[in-house]
């Protein structure tokens, strides 16, 4: 009987990256994708200017080397297009007088329907770019994809129930009062490069639903990935509501906010662009924000905590997608009791992680999108190695161009960057304490109030927990990782870490605002609303109940 050696991991990493011929067929990339379309006014114009290549995070063997695959390249627009995209869905609004925003609830849906109809055409080309713009494992971008349609699904169901309990009047103190739901006006979605479908999508949709005309910039890298999408924004919705830039951010973004033409930001990313963005608006207090930021959610693993559970979900929690979540778990505070044996199982649940390319079968550790993460990552390491930690598990930190192997770090201390920088990736701080006020001073302390995860098995600790963490965070998980899911959940953040709050539901209030049809309940009042209504003259003073 042959026995099976197993390589270490510096040995595989070496040669992780593939050739052309070992990429499988229906992996392959048909031909790089050079796109010059963006979308104004519900015409595809091309771009004759410069153009911005973008590379995968996959790199492929040639006869020269190692070389970032090319998926295509895409226009960098400059400041006056995207001020066009941005006068074309003023104009679409048309100060709340545009065909979209005065359109019956029932009409917008379809609208929404032929969109979602159209975009499940593309799933297969979608998926594929996604994998390969962002290196997500394949069955994440298949989730990513199906989880975007469920969510617009939902957010469908979501308004038609909104929408029945609005179907009436009320009465009160002799007024007769129709109240709805109506939207902003001119919204600017910027989505993340972690979730660059499906997290642009969750305030995408429940924006344009709600009534407002959108400009979309695609995150970088993702922005190919819409290039399928086009001709689907183009002829299911009216012309100007849905308008595309693409450009470098800091040339085409700030423009938009300075003009103080933009009703609502629906940013996710860091905080101090959010910032940045939100000044330049002239009338901020016109401005409404919905922001998904950054947070540095901790996992407390307490002495009597099942370990067999909270290494499962501790591995959930800081590897899925490389850790590249804002929900990730990005430290860990593992009791003194519990610390070493917690330390073996983990490394060892690591040297078990498929890792490689995104299309391999049961991968979870794959490259990264950014080329100086992994820069980034061994400088958070060394930094921690100075002040006395060290990587735990083998092979942790080994780099190969965008492929960085899990490292936890043992034991981390309040003077390492790591302890409050929010790394983003695969790197693993773990701090041991005795005395459960250590982790909770570190939450407190923190600029970040996102969600925590606790792992333990006593009752009366776990209470004493969480009823002063909720008002810490955001999400108290239970022996389980954090998450942003079920979609119908709200999810938002304290301090640093959001602003507003998203979900199915909540994504329809973010986007809207409560505004009503009163009358004093007078013969001629009364008389007028029935004629109104029974002869469907609004579609705001209407009792038309969707089905
Ligand atoms: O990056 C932040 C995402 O909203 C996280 O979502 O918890 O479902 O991965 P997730």
């Amino acid at each position: 009987m042959q026995l099976e050696t197993k390589l270490r991991p510096e040995t595989k990493i070496a040669a992780i990256f593939p050739d052309e011929d070992s990429i499988p067929k229906e992996f392959q990339l048909p031909f790089p994708i050079h796109q010059t379309e963006y979308l104004i006014n519900g015409e595809l114009r091309h771009w004759e200017g410069p153009k911005q290549e973008a590379f995968s995070s996959i790199f492929v063997e040639t006869a020269d080397g190692l070389v970032p695959k090319l998926i295509g390249s895409f226009p960098l627009l400059t400041e006056k297009e995207s001020l066009a995209a941005l006068d074309a869905a003023v104009v679409a609004y048309d100060k709340g007088r545009g065909h979209w925003p005065t359109m019956s609830v029932g009409g917008r849906i379809e609208h929404i329907q032929d969109f979602t109809y159209r975009m499940k055409e593309k799933k297969q080309e979608v998926v594929n770019l996604l994998m390969w713009e962002i290196g997500k494992s394949f069955p994440d971008s298949e989730k990513e994809f199906d989880r975007t349609i469920a969510y617009i699904e939902d957010t469908i169901d979501a308004l038609k129930n909104l929408d029945r309990t609005n179907s009436r009047f009320v009465i009160e103190q002799g007024i007769i009062g129709q109240i709805r739901r109506a939207p902003l006006g001119v919204t600017l979605c910027l989505g993340p490069a972690n979730y660059p479908l499906n997290e642009t999508f969750t305030t995408l949709i429940p924006a344009l639903i709600m009534g407002n005309t959108v400009v979309l910039k695609p995150p970088r890298p993702g922005v190919i990935l819409y290039r399928p999408l086009l001709e689907a924004f183009r002829d299911a919705f009216p012309e100007g509501v849905v308008n595309t830039v693409y450009g470098n951010g800091r040339e085409v973004t700030p423009p938009l906010m300075s003009s103080g033409k933009v009703d609502a930001l629906a940013f996710i990313g860091s905080s101090r662009a959010a910032s940045s963005l939100k000044k330049l608006h002239p009338r901020p207090h016109r401005l409404r924000s919905i922001l998904g930021l950054e947070a540095k959610n901790p996992g407390i693993i307490l002495p009597d905590a099942d370990l067999d559970l909270a290494i499962k979900e501790c591995i959930l929690g800081t590897l899925s997608y490389n850790g590249q979540r804002c929900t990730a778990l990005k430290i860990l505070f593992v009791h003194h009791h519990v610390v070493d044996i917690f330390l073996e199982r983990f490394s060892e649940a690591i040297a078990n992680l498929k890792f490689g390319m995104p299309w391999e079968k049961s991968v979870m550790v794959t490259p990264l999108p950014e080329l100086d993460k992994p820069k980034y990552f061994t400088e958070l390491v060394e930094d921690a190695n100075h002040y006395g930690a060290r990587v735990v598990n083998e092979g942790g930190g080994t780099v190969n161009q965008t492929f960085f192997y899990p490292a936890v770090l043992y034991p981390v201390t309040s003077q390492m960057r790591v302890y409050r920088e929010e790394q983003f990736g695969p790197v693993i701080p773990v701090v041991p304490f005795d005395d459960i006020a250590v982790p909770i001073q570190y939450i407190c302390d923190s600029d970040y109030g996102q969600q925590v995860s606790i792992f333990g098995r006593d009752t009366d600790t776990i209470a004493n927990l969480v009823d002063p963490l909720v008002n810490q965070v955001s999400r108290v998980n239970l022996n389980s990782q954090c998450q942003r899911g079920p979609d119908t959940f709200p999810f938002t953040g304290r301090k640093d870490s959001a602003e507003g709050t998203l979900s199915v539901v909540d994504a329809l209030r973010a986007f809207s605002i409560r505004t009503l049809v009163a009358a004093k309940a007078t013969e001629i009042n009364k008389a007028m609303l029935t004629t109104i209504v029974r002869e469907h003259k609004s579609n705001f003073l209407s009792t038309d109940f969707i089905l």
